[in-house]
């Protein structure tokens, strides 16, 4: 039996001009080249300028995607952006882009997930286009972390980026597993017991961060969502094309692959160049691939993140 899908149709990305290498840093912080790449594959990441915000990046991405599609604005049904770092307390940065480029005046809205936030936005776009609600949502992963931060903690700074990514999901139809595209399930947790362990403090307005809990957090939360994810549809990680992760740290990636028995060549990996930019960086990875014509349609992807909350999320699809 035929049942509607959401396909991913195209990608678009924005990143600031300013690149910040590590060296940069070091001048900054007491803090090395060396043990940033050691510790976390980071080599450099992209600052937004003053006066820049997270809605202007996440409308360049926008445009970006819409370009790549050969669709017009009016053929857009709704807008997700998954942020941390939204302009203003609200309106949204989602409205700020419908309003940007014109799409119809379909359901428009920002969703808080801090770094699982991209997964948790393209699951809700693909229920309500499964719903019949939308037919085609801009979904976007926008952030400017580099507000949150303080300059003169090491533990932190040198990890965060900022940067937007964007892609068009639309309906399609498709069978069982082996439809040719579309999303094939996706699956959303979160655990509130762990809210200290990733914060941003409401009085200094900087985050906060116990990076070894995080870390064996994310490595063991990360394989059991992918075991949970790939059984619920009968397929194995040798299925996967390409792992499509939040791009936090290189030592996090290799981890997961390790545990799952996929060889880095098949993971896509770019925290090297970006930094960790929340909710912003699976779709940046993504668009990356894209560009890099790594993935083929029709091949099984598979994203996967883990955020402040802890939230954590996977989505698998065939692109
Ligand atoms: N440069 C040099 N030294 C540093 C730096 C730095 N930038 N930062 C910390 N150090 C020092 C520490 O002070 C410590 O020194 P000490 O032993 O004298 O006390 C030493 O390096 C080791 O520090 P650790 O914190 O133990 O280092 P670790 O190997 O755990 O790496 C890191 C830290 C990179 C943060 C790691 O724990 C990590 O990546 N955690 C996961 C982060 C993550 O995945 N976040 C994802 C979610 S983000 C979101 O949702 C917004």
């Amino acid at each position: 039996m035929s049942i509607t899908r959401s396909r991913i149709v195209s990608t678009g990305h924005y990143l600031p001009e300013n690149v910040v290498t590590n060296y940069d840093l070091e001048k900054r912080v007491e803090t090395s080249h060396d043990w940033i790449v050691q510790r976390t594959g980071i080599h450099q990441r992209h600052i937004a300028a003053d006066g820049q915000t997270t809605s202007d990046m996440a409308i360049k991405a926008a445009k970006q995607a819409l370009e790549n599609s050969g669709l017009k604005p009016e053929d857009i049904g709704g807008v997700i952006v998954a942020t941390a770092t939204a302009d203003r307390a609200f309106p949204s940065v989602a409205v700020a882009v419908q309003h940007a480029l014109g799409t119809q005046f379909g359901p428009s809205f920002d969703v808080s997930a801090a770094c699982s936030g991209f997964v948790y936005a393209l699951s809700t776009a693909d229920a309500l286009i499964r719903s019949g609600q939308v037919k085609r949502f801009l979904v976007i992963g926008a952030e400017k972390f580099s507000s949150l931060l303080n300059w003169e903690d090491r533990r932190t700074c040198v990890l965060f980026g900022d940067g937007a990514g964007a892609v068009i999901l639309e309906a399609c139809e498709g069978t069982g597993t082996n439809a040719d595209q579309g999303m094939l399930t996706s699956h959303l947790h979160a655990n509130g017991q762990y809210q200290d362990m990733l914060y941003v403090d409401a009085q200094s307005g900087f985050i906060n961060m116990d990076g070894q809990e995080v870390f064996k957090f994310a490595v063991n939360s990360m394989s059991k969502i992918v075991a949970e994810t790939l059984e619920s549809v009968n397929l194995s990680p040798s299925d996967i094309d390409w792992l499509i992760p939040h791009q936090a740290n290189v030592r996090i990636l290799e981890a997961t692959a390790r545990r799952l028995g996929m060889p880095m060549d098949k993971v896509i990996v770019s925290v090297n160049k970006h930094g960790n930019t929340s909710a912003a960086s699976i779709p940046l990875a993504l668009h990356t691939a894209v560009s890099e014509n790594k993935l083929t349609r029709g091949d099984l992807i598979l994203f996967e993140a883990l955020g402040g909350g802890f939230t954590w999320a996977s989505a698998l699809m065939r692109y």
